[in-house]
Protein backbone atom coordinates (compact mmCIF):
# COMPACT_ATOMS: atom_id res chain seq x y z
CA UNK A 1 0.00 0.00 0.00
CA UNK A 2 1.58 3.53 -0.55
CA UNK A 3 1.53 5.93 2.12
CA UNK A 4 -0.53 8.96 2.47
CA UNK A 5 2.72 10.82 2.16
CA UNK A 6 6.53 10.01 1.39
CA UNK A 7 9.23 12.10 4.13
CA UNK A 8 11.93 12.47 2.17
CA UNK A 9 14.72 13.77 4.33
CA UNK A 10 14.50 13.53 7.73
CA UNK A 11 17.18 15.80 8.87
CA UNK A 12 16.53 18.90 11.02
CA UNK A 13 13.75 20.71 9.21
CA UNK A 14 11.98 17.14 7.85
CA UNK A 15 11.89 15.45 11.36
CA UNK A 16 10.43 19.02 12.62
CA UNK A 17 7.48 18.89 10.25
CA UNK A 18 7.27 14.96 10.64
CA UNK A 19 7.42 15.92 14.72
CA UNK A 20 4.46 18.68 14.15
CA UNK A 21 2.28 16.65 11.58
CA UNK A 22 2.45 13.59 14.37
CA UNK A 23 1.82 15.93 16.97
CA UNK A 24 -1.03 17.43 14.94
CA UNK A 25 -2.86 14.10 14.04
CA UNK A 26 -2.77 15.19 10.72
CA UNK A 27 -2.40 11.76 9.55
CA UNK A 28 -2.22 8.10 11.41
CA UNK A 29 1.12 7.25 11.88
CA UNK A 30 1.18 4.17 9.53
CA UNK A 31 -0.17 6.44 6.87
CA UNK A 32 3.34 8.30 7.06
CA UNK A 33 6.41 6.78 5.65
CA UNK A 34 9.70 8.50 5.87
CA UNK A 35 12.75 8.23 3.68
CA UNK A 36 16.52 9.07 4.93
CA UNK A 37 20.09 7.93 3.66
CA UNK A 38 22.04 8.21 7.32
CA UNK A 39 21.21 5.10 9.40
CA UNK A 40 22.08 7.00 12.59
CA UNK A 41 19.26 9.65 12.41
CA UNK A 42 17.16 6.81 10.60
CA UNK A 43 17.57 4.92 14.52
CA UNK A 44 17.10 8.61 16.34
CA UNK A 45 13.49 9.01 14.33
CA UNK A 46 12.56 5.36 14.73
CA UNK A 47 13.88 5.95 18.72
CA UNK A 48 11.50 8.60 18.21
CA UNK A 49 8.51 7.90 16.73
CA UNK A 50 7.69 4.09 17.68
CA UNK A 51 5.62 2.61 14.88
CA UNK A 52 6.46 5.17 12.34
CA UNK A 53 8.20 3.50 9.06
CA UNK A 54 11.45 4.27 8.28
CA UNK A 55 13.36 3.20 5.27
CA UNK A 56 17.10 3.56 3.73
CA UNK A 57 15.70 4.78 -0.20
CA UNK A 58 12.54 5.53 -2.09
CA UNK A 59 9.52 3.58 -1.86
CA UNK A 60 6.69 3.55 -4.16
CA UNK A 61 4.60 7.16 -3.47
CA UNK A 62 2.31 9.69 -5.00
CA UNK A 63 2.84 12.36 -2.66
CA UNK A 64 5.73 13.27 -1.22
CA UNK A 65 7.73 15.92 0.74
CA UNK A 66 10.83 17.32 -0.49
CA UNK A 67 13.35 17.86 2.81
CA UNK A 68 16.64 17.12 1.28
CA UNK A 69 19.53 19.57 0.69
CA UNK A 70 19.55 21.87 -2.28
CA UNK A 71 22.39 20.14 -4.54
CA UNK A 72 20.91 16.82 -4.18
CA UNK A 73 17.08 17.46 -4.52
CA UNK A 74 17.24 17.35 -8.17
CA UNK A 75 18.75 13.50 -8.77
CA UNK A 76 16.62 12.83 -5.58
CA UNK A 77 13.06 13.30 -6.81
CA UNK A 78 14.34 12.18 -9.99
CA UNK A 79 14.46 8.51 -8.47
CA UNK A 80 11.39 9.56 -6.57
CA UNK A 81 9.40 10.14 -9.82
CA UNK A 82 10.68 6.23 -11.08
CA UNK A 83 9.22 5.35 -7.99
CA UNK A 84 5.48 6.67 -8.96
CA UNK A 85 5.78 10.43 -7.53
CA UNK A 86 3.50 12.88 -9.20
CA UNK A 87 2.99 16.00 -6.73
CA UNK A 88 5.38 17.31 -4.31
CA UNK A 89 5.81 19.63 -1.73
CA UNK A 90 9.28 20.85 -2.02
CA UNK A 91 10.59 22.95 0.99
CA UNK A 92 14.19 22.73 -0.60
CA UNK A 93 15.59 26.60 -0.55
CA UNK A 94 16.33 28.13 -3.78
CA UNK A 95 15.50 25.34 -6.20
CA UNK A 96 12.75 26.88 -9.04
CA UNK A 97 9.35 24.76 -9.38
CA UNK A 98 10.61 25.00 -13.15
CA UNK A 99 13.74 23.02 -12.00
CA UNK A 100 11.93 20.49 -10.23
CA UNK A 101 8.89 20.01 -12.88
CA UNK A 102 11.80 19.29 -15.36
CA UNK A 103 13.12 16.38 -13.95
CA UNK A 104 9.56 14.87 -13.15
CA UNK A 105 6.78 13.33 -15.96
CA UNK A 106 4.78 15.86 -17.89
CA UNK A 107 1.83 17.14 -16.01
CA UNK A 108 3.34 16.72 -12.36
CA UNK A 109 2.87 18.72 -9.76
CA UNK A 110 5.07 20.63 -7.82
CA UNK A 111 4.44 23.30 -4.68
CA UNK A 112 7.29 24.79 -3.25
CA UNK A 113 7.30 26.27 0.69
CA UNK A 114 9.40 27.60 2.91
CA UNK A 115 8.59 26.47 6.41
CA UNK A 116 10.90 27.53 9.88
CA UNK A 117 11.63 24.77 12.24
CA UNK A 118 9.38 26.36 15.24
CA UNK A 119 6.76 23.42 13.21
CA UNK A 120 8.56 21.47 15.44
CA UNK A 121 6.39 22.46 18.18
CA UNK A 122 3.03 23.71 15.75
CA UNK A 123 4.31 27.33 15.89
CA UNK A 124 6.07 27.45 11.96
CA UNK A 125 5.20 29.90 9.58
CA UNK A 126 5.69 28.89 5.80
CA UNK A 127 5.60 31.04 2.50
CA UNK A 128 3.81 28.54 -0.55
CA UNK A 129 3.61 29.21 -3.83
CA UNK A 130 2.52 26.63 -6.66
CA UNK A 131 4.38 25.43 -10.27
CA UNK A 132 3.18 25.31 -13.22
CA UNK A 133 0.39 22.45 -13.00
CA UNK A 134 -0.64 23.21 -9.65
CA UNK A 135 -4.23 23.80 -9.07
CA UNK A 136 -6.26 25.61 -6.22
CA UNK A 137 -6.61 21.72 -4.60
CA UNK A 138 -3.09 20.78 -4.80
CA UNK A 139 -2.28 24.28 -2.69
CA UNK A 140 -4.67 23.29 -0.60
CA UNK A 141 -3.00 19.68 -0.07
CA UNK A 142 0.40 21.79 0.80
CA UNK A 143 -1.69 24.38 2.90
CA UNK A 144 -3.20 21.22 4.57
CA UNK A 145 -0.01 19.91 5.80
CA UNK A 146 1.92 23.37 6.75
CA UNK A 147 -1.16 24.57 8.13
CA UNK A 148 -1.19 21.53 10.64
CA UNK A 149 2.12 22.93 12.08
CA UNK A 150 1.59 26.25 11.87
CA UNK A 151 0.44 30.04 9.83
CA UNK A 152 0.64 29.62 5.87
CA UNK A 153 1.41 32.12 3.93
CA UNK A 154 0.29 32.19 -0.14
CA UNK A 155 2.92 34.30 -2.25
CA UNK A 156 4.53 34.37 -5.79
CA UNK A 157 6.97 32.21 -6.30
CA UNK A 158 9.83 35.21 -6.52
CA UNK A 159 9.21 36.09 -3.48
CA UNK A 160 10.14 32.96 -1.93
CA UNK A 161 14.03 33.73 -1.34
CA UNK A 162 12.45 36.63 0.45
CA UNK A 163 10.73 34.10 3.21
CA UNK A 164 13.82 32.41 3.51
CA UNK A 165 15.75 35.18 4.32
CA UNK A 166 12.82 36.75 6.93
CA UNK A 167 11.38 33.65 7.93
CA UNK A 168 13.01 30.31 6.89
CA UNK A 169 16.74 31.67 8.05
CA UNK A 170 14.49 33.88 11.25
CA UNK A 171 14.56 31.73 13.91
CA UNK A 172 18.01 31.37 13.91
CA UNK A 173 18.22 35.08 14.29
CA UNK A 174 15.77 35.12 17.37
CA UNK A 175 18.14 32.50 19.51
CA UNK A 176 20.85 34.71 18.33
CA UNK A 177 19.36 37.80 20.11
CA UNK A 178 18.07 35.61 23.09
CA UNK A 179 21.66 34.41 23.72
CA UNK A 180 23.05 37.99 23.55
CA UNK A 181 20.35 38.81 25.70
CA UNK A 182 21.02 35.86 28.37
CA UNK A 183 24.57 37.06 28.47
CA UNK A 184 23.94 40.36 29.10
CA UNK A 185 21.89 39.46 31.83
CA UNK A 186 24.28 37.06 33.49
CA UNK A 187 26.91 40.53 33.23
CA UNK A 188 24.54 42.28 34.68
CA UNK A 189 24.29 39.52 37.73
CA UNK A 190 21.32 37.31 37.16
CA UNK A 191 22.09 33.77 37.17
CA UNK A 192 21.70 31.81 33.85
CA UNK A 193 18.90 29.82 34.76
CA UNK A 194 16.73 33.00 35.80
CA UNK A 195 18.24 35.29 32.89
CA UNK A 196 17.18 32.55 30.35
CA UNK A 197 13.34 32.36 32.38
CA UNK A 198 13.02 36.33 31.38
CA UNK A 199 14.31 35.91 28.22
CA UNK A 200 12.14 33.28 27.06
CA UNK A 201 9.14 34.76 28.69
CA UNK A 202 10.17 38.17 26.96
CA UNK A 203 10.61 37.06 23.44
CA UNK A 204 6.89 34.97 23.76
CA UNK A 205 5.17 37.75 25.37
CA UNK A 206 6.06 40.02 23.04
CA UNK A 207 5.69 38.16 19.95
CA UNK A 208 2.03 37.43 21.73
CA UNK A 209 1.47 41.24 22.19
CA UNK A 210 2.27 41.98 18.20
CA UNK A 211 -0.26 39.14 17.21
CA UNK A 212 -2.73 39.87 19.39
CA UNK A 213 -2.91 43.43 19.50
CA UNK A 214 -1.99 43.68 15.73
CA UNK A 215 0.12 46.51 16.35
CA UNK A 216 2.83 47.83 14.65
CA UNK A 217 5.97 46.94 16.60
CA UNK A 218 6.96 50.34 16.71
CA UNK A 219 3.99 51.87 17.96
CA UNK A 220 4.48 48.90 20.84
CA UNK A 221 8.33 50.06 21.49
CA UNK A 222 7.01 53.77 21.79
CA UNK A 223 4.25 52.80 24.35
CA UNK A 224 6.99 51.44 26.76
CA UNK A 225 9.99 54.08 25.87
CA UNK A 226 9.29 56.98 28.64
CA UNK A 227 11.04 60.02 27.80
CA UNK A 228 14.55 59.54 29.95
CA UNK A 229 13.71 56.06 30.88
CA UNK A 230 15.78 53.12 31.09
CA UNK A 231 14.18 51.52 28.40
CA UNK A 232 15.21 54.95 26.09
CA UNK A 233 18.63 54.55 27.21
CA UNK A 234 18.87 50.96 25.97
CA UNK A 235 17.16 51.49 22.59
CA UNK A 236 19.58 54.72 22.12
CA UNK A 237 22.51 52.19 22.60
CA UNK A 238 21.39 49.75 19.86
CA UNK A 239 20.62 52.23 17.44
CA UNK A 240 24.29 53.53 17.84
CA UNK A 241 25.29 50.28 17.04
CA UNK A 242 23.35 49.81 14.29
CA UNK A 243 21.50 46.85 15.08
CA UNK A 244 18.46 47.83 13.07
CA UNK A 245 20.61 48.04 9.91
CA UNK A 246 22.86 44.84 10.96
CA UNK A 247 19.32 43.17 10.66
CA UNK A 248 18.95 44.70 7.34
CA UNK A 249 21.80 43.55 6.21
CA UNK A 250 21.81 40.21 7.13
CA UNK A 251 18.42 39.50 5.64
CA UNK A 252 19.41 40.82 2.40
CA UNK A 253 23.08 38.59 2.70
CA UNK A 254 20.34 35.80 2.81
CA UNK A 255 18.40 36.16 0.40
CA UNK A 256 20.94 36.93 -2.31
CA UNK A 257 22.25 33.27 -0.72
CA UNK A 258 18.83 31.83 -1.41
CA UNK A 259 19.50 33.25 -4.98
CA UNK A 260 22.37 32.11 -5.62
CA UNK A 261 21.73 28.63 -4.29
CA UNK A 262 18.79 28.42 -7.37
CA UNK A 263 21.43 29.58 -10.19
N1 LIG B 1 16.82 23.91 8.59
C1 LIG B 1 15.94 24.87 8.37
O1 LIG B 1 15.65 25.73 9.21
C2 LIG B 1 15.22 24.95 7.05
C3 LIG B 1 14.17 25.86 6.90
C4 LIG B 1 13.45 25.87 5.69
C5 LIG B 1 13.82 25.02 4.66
N2 LIG B 1 14.87 24.17 4.81
C6 LIG B 1 15.21 23.30 3.69
O2 LIG B 1 15.00 21.98 4.11
C7 LIG B 1 15.91 21.12 3.44
C8 LIG B 1 16.57 20.23 4.47
O3 LIG B 1 17.31 21.04 5.39
P1 LIG B 1 17.80 20.47 6.77
O4 LIG B 1 18.35 21.61 7.53
O5 LIG B 1 16.70 19.64 7.35
O6 LIG B 1 19.01 19.52 6.26
P2 LIG B 1 19.54 18.18 6.91
O7 LIG B 1 19.40 18.22 8.39
O8 LIG B 1 20.88 17.90 6.30
O9 LIG B 1 18.48 17.09 6.39
C9 LIG B 1 18.49 16.49 5.11
C10 LIG B 1 18.46 14.98 5.32
O10 LIG B 1 18.17 14.35 4.08
C11 LIG B 1 18.97 13.18 4.01
N3 LIG B 1 19.09 12.73 2.63
C12 LIG B 1 20.02 13.06 1.69
N4 LIG B 1 19.79 12.41 0.53
C13 LIG B 1 18.69 11.65 0.72
C14 LIG B 1 17.94 10.75 -0.11
N5 LIG B 1 18.34 10.47 -1.36
N6 LIG B 1 16.86 10.15 0.41
C15 LIG B 1 16.48 10.38 1.67
N7 LIG B 1 17.15 11.20 2.52
C16 LIG B 1 18.23 11.85 2.05
C17 LIG B 1 20.28 13.63 4.62
O11 LIG B 1 21.06 12.54 4.98
P3 LIG B 1 22.68 12.62 4.81
O12 LIG B 1 23.16 13.34 6.02
O13 LIG B 1 23.07 11.16 4.74
O14 LIG B 1 22.95 13.36 3.53
C18 LIG B 1 19.80 14.44 5.81
O15 LIG B 1 19.59 13.65 6.96
C19 LIG B 1 16.93 22.00 2.70
O16 LIG B 1 16.67 21.97 1.33
C20 LIG B 1 16.68 23.37 3.27
O17 LIG B 1 16.87 24.36 2.29
C21 LIG B 1 15.56 24.10 5.99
Amino acid sequence: MTPKLLLVGGGKMGSALLTGLLAAQWAPIGDLVVSETDAAQRARLEEAHPGLTVVGGPVEAEDVLLAVKPDVAEPVLLTLAANGARRVLSIVAGISSARLEAVMPPGSVVVRAMPNTPSLVGAGVAGLSGGMAATSADLDWAEGILGAVGTVVRLPERQLDAVTGVSGSGPAYMFLVAEAMIEAGVTAGLSRDVSHKLVVGTMLGAARMMDETGEDPSQLRAAVTSPGGTTAAAIRTLEFKAVRSAFIEAVAAAVERSRQIGR
